[in-house]
């Protein structure tokens, strides 16, 4: 499995400390992710979510879904995923690289929240390997930050840093929705536009929505 910055830097117990955050607008930001698929799902499906980290979203969602699987590239993120989903007889953690994905089922919602497309380095190959993995009537819910959040999420990323979990930000770099840090960390954005492209390329029915002045949320709608 190829390596990469999450899988060999910010995971397990650094990711975890990533989330927990003192910045009360972060922590509106997150919950008005998981709320806007939350107040989605009708407690039948079967989800999947995609760069699920330590299964932070996969608890939160768990009760209201039949069942949830979190996939990550990281082991230790697994590792820490399955203790922390412990009580949730519905939810598991997998090893899997979204390059490199497969499954003998399908899935009635694939999440790729909080920024998920950017922090995979996922392609239009890998949006259609989604697709694919719909049943028909699913939906694929893919986030990212708004513009309007800039600010906010380079206080997220400063706070990071100074926990040591990231690098120092590089503030020449540093901008039009690009974080890089000293250590090679870099997070773009996935634009209100770009997005529309990737809905556009689906072939199916889909949605570009802002959220919460926070993120920016597409909707692909699998119809058959
Ligand atoms: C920004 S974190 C988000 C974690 C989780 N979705 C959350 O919001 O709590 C991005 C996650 O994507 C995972 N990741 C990065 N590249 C990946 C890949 N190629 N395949 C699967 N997971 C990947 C990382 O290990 C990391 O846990």
């Amino acid at each position: 499995m190829k390596k990469n910055y999450y899988a060999e830097n910010l995971n397990s117990q650094k990711l975890y400390q990533v989330y927990e955050t003192s910045l009360l607008r972060i922590r509106q930001y997150l919950e008005a992710e998981i709320e806007f698929v939350r107040t989605r799902l009708s407690g039948r499906e079967r989800v999947l979510e995609l760069g699920a980290g330590y299964g932070r979203i996969v608890r939160e969602l768990a009760p209201f879904c039949a069942s949830i699987v979190g996939v990550d590239i990281s082991e230790e993120n697994v590792k820490l995923g399955k203790r922390y989903l412990k009580n949730f007889p519905n939810a598991d953690m997998v090893t899997m690289d979204v390059h490199d994905m497969s499954f003998d089922c399908q899935f009635d919602v694939v999440l790729c929240l909080q920024n998920g497309l950017s922090a995979m380095k996922a392609d239009d190959k890998v949006v259609r390997t989604i697709i694919g993995l719909l049943a028909p009537g699913g939906a694929a819910y893919f986030s990212s930050y708004s513009a309007k959040f800039w600010d906010f999420r380079l206080k997220w990323f400063e706070e990071q840093a100074s926990k040591g979990l990231l690098g120092a930000i590089d503030p020449e770099k540093t901008k039009d929705g690009v974080i890089v840090c000293a250590d090679g960390f870099k997070a773009a954005t996935h634009t209100p536009d770009d997005f529309e492209r990737i809905g556009a390329a689906s072939g199916f029915p889909y949605q570009v929505t802002e959220v919460d002045d926070s993120s920016v949320f597409l909707i692909i709608h699998k119809t058959s």
